[in-house]
């Protein structure tokens, strides 16, 4: 994506603040930062699915890396690094804390959809509470296309279809929409379907029911119709095609909430 993108006006300095103050709060109850808001899930939860489900030995490359708050846990792995963020106020920040490591290989403005890299160049990689922002079809393609066979991809996302009482869910939807912050919902089965159609393993899908159960590590297995959040970890296959479109600009349960009003 051409540095004319307009969607980084959006990923400013005020954007910034707003996700260091919403990760500084997390674990710590309830939101002071979007008042009556579930927290945020903070560094801890990912080690512990970083932990649970490994990387392979090598390089791993983060998507939306902001200031590098996961770097540590991708470090404690033994990895190199490499990592992208479309937001300059996010890579001057990340490059301020972290340029010099001797395993961070580079930190870049870029986007999800148009990654700086050469086919097969990582052997993980990983992309956290950001894939929602983006072109899901597109940024999706781009994580197989500069990973390797066997690669190990962590990502999250929302589902399109939460709970009809999920008023957390619904509110944060709706305050995206007046914010014109960028925010896709996932078909997720739909999907999972087309990566396992193009032969990658799906080795996890951990459904979070409710807004604010990430924070908790809340999360049922199997393929529950109805969720809000979810991590996906696949090994990749040998594949690397384009996908149909399988995100939507709103969620099923808004549009129906929508319509009942
Ligand atoms: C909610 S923050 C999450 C950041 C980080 N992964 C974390 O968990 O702290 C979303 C990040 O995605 C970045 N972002 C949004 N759209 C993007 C895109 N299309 N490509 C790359 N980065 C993007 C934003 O600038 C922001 O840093």
């Amino acid at each position: 994506m051409s540095e004319e993108d307009p969607r980084k006006q959006y990923w400013n300095d005020s954007y910034y603040r707003y996700w260091k103050s919403r990760v500084d709060e997390a674990g710590v109850g309830s939101s002071k930062v979007i008042e009556g808001d579930a927290n945020t899930e903070g560094d801890e939860i990912y080690r512990e699915f970083f932990e649970r489900f490994g990387f392979n030995p090598g390089s791993v490359l983060e998507v939306g890396c902001a200031w590098g708050r996961m770097f540590p846990l991708y470090l404690e792995h033994g990895l190199r690094l490499s990592a992208v963020d479309i937001s300059a106020a996010m890579v001057d920040a990340a490059r301020e804390s972290w340029l010099g490591h001797e395993r961070i290989d580079s930190i870049s403005e870029s986007s999800a959809e148009s990654l700086p890299f050469g086919d097969g160049t990582f052997d993980n990689l990983a992309c956290i509470a950001t894939f929602d922002a983006t072109f899901q079809n597109r940024a999706l393609r781009e994580f197989l296309r500069v990973t390797r066979p066997g690669a190990r991809i962590f990502f999250t996302g929302k589902h399109d279809h939460y709970h009809d009482d999920d008023t957390a869910a619904l509110d944060a939807e709706a305050g995206a929409r007046r914010k014109n912050h960028p925010n896709y919902f996932t078909d997720t089965l739909y999907m999972l379907a087309l990566l396992k159609a193009q032969g990658h393993r799906v080795d996890a899908l951990l459904c979070f029911p409710r807004r604010g159960d990430f924070a908790k590590a809340d999360f049922v297995t199997g393929s529950p119709e109805r969720f809000y959040e979810y991590l996906v970890v696949l090994t990749r296959g040998e594949a690397c095609e384009f996908f149909p479109e399988f995100s939507r600009a709103h969620s099923r349960t808004f549009l129906a909430a929508s319509s009942n009003e």
